[in-house]
């Protein structure tokens, strides 16, 4: 498809790259970074601005732009390209274009969302919707700011919503593929939300993918409710109001995780802008990775009951398993965060965020309390139990520094601290060995960044090494001779289509190789490599007669004899 190649060339995979909160940094010739794709602690994922592909050597993720656009946000490679076109105003060509099944059916759903969205909005502000407007008002929603939400009301009725989608003509599979209504028995729709509040739930992009909808009705058995999971929505890759969040967060490196819709709500109102929603799932490593890109500082505001500070437990492990630095914002009362900035005002819910401490010392309060703290037994107990937390801390000095402090704290002898992790440095197991790779030629480091980097002036060493066969015996012999097919065949020497051409082995290779180049080979580096070759060549070859002339000797055959001779005579003249 020459539309993608286009867009490809108009679009710096750095730059979007960065754009998605990965922090790069050049190193070389290269950038690096934490990988966005996996968990690690020291950066394994490398971006190529020259030949414009990024690849990960812990957990193998790579591609071209179009590749990291679709796996982070998870889209169909239609919709890659047409994101990443209209992200940097590259018209899409019109005619021709068509989408694949699932790139339509995804775009029908968007649409079908889009309008129950609209629909929601008009319900709210309805006559009809006067109890939900008085039910806002009186949780303190402000009017801006139920809009800037888009909040919504559905619908008391069984089959409000499902007529408005019939009537825009969208036919029942689909109906029931958006998971916004419900089948029955008899094949019948209703509407899944009625008499609720509808919070809209959008993807990183801003894009509807769901809807929370809230019980108006006390009486109502499910407090929220949501669709199940579609095409475009995936329950453990979902962060309410990260679409809004994300550019403060990244600015102010730090975000707020709270549970609840209201929550964020409240805490937005209260100008802490960077703040989103778990939606009261326990935090997944799919969500970790999607806050981490955006900010690796946390501060975790779950809600006071034991529910949230079970829950918040649980996920300080996996925070720091992630290299997430946490803090606990704790608010006095038992309130959650909605109802302490109403209560008590954003400037007092902004100072409790600011104050927020390191979670250990939140996890040693709770040891405190579960551990009999006048025991001294007891109080080693609750060392014990603060320790894998502590153990996951990425700095060592920080980790002895906090167990020093925790100790402290709690009370326990300082020598069973370094005791502990004297021990645990015993236990860590083996490094893994570096990956096997096939050796690299000095001249590949010139000949292969030159070629694929600047294949329009290289022209005359391709032409060259066409005529040339010591390479075949080369390790990278393949890369070599798909190199040269493709100038046979007129194509693309740039990366993307060499590396399509390669089987796994080389693609890792080739990409290591073009990411370890130090400095950009010149044309005259390429130009004195290929005479290289061709001195090696010739020199293969005489060995080659010498040999053949000693078996034509010992053999008797004279006068074959004589005439490799000569022709190696001829040989050596042209030197
Ligand atoms: P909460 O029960 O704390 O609700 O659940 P809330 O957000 O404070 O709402 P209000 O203040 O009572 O109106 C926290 C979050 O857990 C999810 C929702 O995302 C909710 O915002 N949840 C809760 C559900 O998905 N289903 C439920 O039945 C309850
Ligand atoms: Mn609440």
């Amino acid at each position: 498809m020459d539309f993608a190649r286009h867009l490809k060339s108009q679009v710096d995979i750095v730059r979007v790259v960065s754009e998605y909160g990965v922090r790069l940094r050049r190193v070389g010739r290269r950038y690096s970074g934490l990988c966005p794709f996996h968990s690690e602690k020291t950066p394994s994922f490398s971006v190529s601005e020259e030949h414009q592909f990024y690849k990960c050597f812990g957990c193998d993720a790579k591609g071209d732009v179009i590749n990291f656009v679709m796996a982070i946000e998870g889209l169909t490679f239609w919709e890659g390209l047409k994101k990443l076109a209209e992200q940097h105003g590259v018209p899409l060509p019109k005619q021709s274009f068509a989408a694949d099944d699932e790139t339509k059916l995804r775009a029908v759903l968007y649409e079908m969302h889009e309008i129950a969205a609209e629909h929601f909005r008009a319900n709210l502000e309805a006559p009809h919707g006067a109890a939900a407007r008085a039910y806002l008002e009186k949780r303190g929603v402000a009017r801006e700011t139920a809009e800037a939400f888009g909040i919504g009301l559905a619908a008391p009725g069984g089959r409000v919503l499902e007529r408005v989608l019939a009537q825009r003509g969208f036919r029942p599979e689909q109906m029931e593929a958006s998971g916004l209504v419900g089948r029955r028995d008899d094949g019948s729709f209703y509407d899944r939300f009625r008499n609720r509040l509808i919070f809209p739930i959008q993807n990183e992009s801003g894009k509807i993918i769901d809807f929370g909808g809230r019980a108006l009705d006390p009486d109502d058995k499910a407090k929220y409710l949501n669709s199940p999971e579609t095409k475009i929505y995936k329950k453990s890759h979902v962060l309410y109001n990260l679409n809004r969040a994300r550019k403060r967060a990244m600015e102010a490196d730090r975000i707020v995780l709270v549970e609840g819709y209201m929550d964020a709500i409240g805490a937005t109102q209260a100008g802490v802008v960077e703040v989103v929603a778990s939606c009261g799932t326990a935090l997944g490593t799919e969500q970790i990775r999607m806050l981490r890109r955006h900010s690796a500082n946390l501060h975790l505001n779950f809600d006071p009951d034991s529910a949230g500070a079970n829950a918040a437990e649980r996920s300080i492990k996996l925070l720091l398993d992630e290299n997430v630095r946490v803090r606990i914002v704790e608010l006095e009362e038992g309130l959650d965060p909605d109802e302490y900035c109403k209560k008590f005002g954003a400037d007092a819910y902004r100072a409790r965020i600011a104050s927020a401490k390191a979670y250990f010392y939140w996890l040693a309060d709770r040891a405190r309390g579960r551990f009999n703290m006048r025991d001294p037994q007891g109080r080693i107990d609750a060392f014990q139990f603060l320790m894998p937390a502590i153990q996951g801390l990425h700095d060592k000095l920080e980790r002895v520094a906090v167990a020093n402090d925790l100790a402290g704290y709690l009370g326990v002898d300082a020598g069973l601290v370094l005791e502990h992790f004297r021990k645990a440095v015993a236990d860590r197991a083996p490094r893994s060995a570096a990956p096997q790779t096939q050796p690299v030629r000095q001249m590949d480091r010139v000949l292969l960044p030159l070629i694929i980097g600047q294949p329009a002036e290289s022209g005359p060493i391709v032409e060259k090494l066409r005529t040339l066969t010591v390479w075949r015996s080369f390790p990278a012999a393949r890369v070599y001779d798909t190199l040269i097919s493709a100038w046979e065949n007129g194509d693309a020497l740039e990366f993307a289509a060499i590396n399509d051409r390669l089987p796994e082995a080389d693609q890792t290779w080739l990409a290591s190789l073009l990411l370890d180049a130090v400095h950009a080979p010149t044309l005259d580096d390429g130009l004195a490599c290929v005479a290289a070759l061709e001195r090696e060549e010739r020199e293969a070859a005489r060995r080659d007669m010498r040999a053949q002339v000693r078996t034509a000797e010992r053999e008797g055959r004279i006068n074959d004899a004589l005439r490799l001779m000569a022709e190696l005579k001829g040989l050596d003249a042209q030197r």
